[in-house]
């Protein structure tokens, strides 16, 4: 039987990858976005998500991927992946950054929650842990960074994230639904591996990010891994890669950038700080794309 999904945000960067994904994995796809798809993999319904009303009717519309075919009767939604956001500080005023991923995001859980969808993924941050966006240098209290972290950030946009995993624990509890939020990392394209001549030349680039990294083709894996995985109920899991996105292994880029930061493993040469352990451990999640040998390809 078809999987009926709605993703949202799916004209952006991260975004597009889930759509292709779950095209190509028999699903059926609606995207919800401001803007449509680039390369149209799949239909774009033009919604604004700060606005319940347009929520309402877009998640009760028919997904069908034109007007011409056979059957336009609305269908019931299996999943929503729900990416639409302000992706970071400093491209919108600090109000409109919150004003929309946390409304946005509350207009599609209660939504969804009112319609009877019983799947959410949601895409939260890595920013959740306070040091990416931090108004000046700041330690974290320990590493890896992982889902038990008592999150504290300081900016905008990481607070509507922590906001947004809230809310989806608060409409789990009505429930019982199956939500996930996943604490993203630096999500690359495949043109973004030409610059690691620069980034590896200046290991302190990324130093905020614990030079953490997802290529947009894993993190589309995790979110079709995550639909495919019921019965978890509320649950926050990062998504990052194995390996720190640097060539200098972990051990010495802790001892160069982070020295005074309690390290709670023995970690791995290149193992990264942002831990993916839940990951794999919940969704079977399996890295398919690293840095070293996509540089090659793309450099
Ligand atoms: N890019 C990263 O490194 C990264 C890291 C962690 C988390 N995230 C999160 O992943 C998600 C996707 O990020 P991205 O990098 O692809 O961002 P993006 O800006 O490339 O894509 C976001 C999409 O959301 C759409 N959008 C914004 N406001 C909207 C609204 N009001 N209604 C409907 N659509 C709206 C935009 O048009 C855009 O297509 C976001 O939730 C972001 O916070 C991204």
């Amino acid at each position: 039987m078809t999987k009926r999904v709605i993703v949202t945000g799916g004209s952006g960067l991260a975004g597009k990858w889930v759509v292709e994904d779950l095209v190509e994995h028999g699903y059926e796809v609606m995207n919800l976005d401001r803007v449509p798809m680039p390369k149209r993999t799949a239909r774009t319904l033009i919604t604004d998500i700060t606005d319940a009303g347009q929520v309402f009717n877009a998640l009760a519309s028919s997904t069908a991927a034109a007007e011409f075919v056979d059957d336009l009767e609305p269908k019931p939604i299996d999943a929503i992946v729900h990416f639409a956001a302000i992706p970071r500080i400093m491209i919108t005023p600090d109000n409109e950054v919150f004003r929309i991923n946390v409304m946005g995001t509350y207009n599609i859980l209660d939504a969804a929650t009112k319609l009877g969808i019983r799947k959410v993924i949601v895409a939260s941050s890595e920013t959740t842990y306070g040091v990416v966006f931090a108004h000046r240098h700041r330690n974290p209290q320990y590493f890896p960074l992982d889902e038990q972290y008592p999150v504290d950030p300081m900016d905008s946009y990481a607070t509507s994230k922590v906001i947004n995993e809230v809310t989806a624990k608060a409409f789990h509890a009505r429930t019982g639904s199956d939500i996930y939020c996943f604490r993203i990392g630096n999500v690359l394209d495949p043109e973004d591996y030409a610059k690691f001549k620069v980034w590896t030349k200046d290991p302190g680039m990324r130093k905020r990010i614990a030079w953490s990294y997802i290529d947009g083709r894993d993190l589309a894996q995790a979110c079709r891994l995550a639909i495919e995985k019921d019965g978890l109920g509320f649950e926050v899991m990062n998504i990052a890669a194995d390996d720190v996105s640097s060539d200098v292994p972990t051990a010495e880029l802790l001892k160069r950038y982070y020295p005074d930061v309690p390290v709670k493993k023995q970690m791995g040469e290149f193992e990264t700080l942002l831990s993916n352990e839940k990951l794999k451990r919940l969704l079977g999640w399996k890295q398919q794309h690293y840095w070293r040998d996509e540089a090659k390809k793309h450099g």
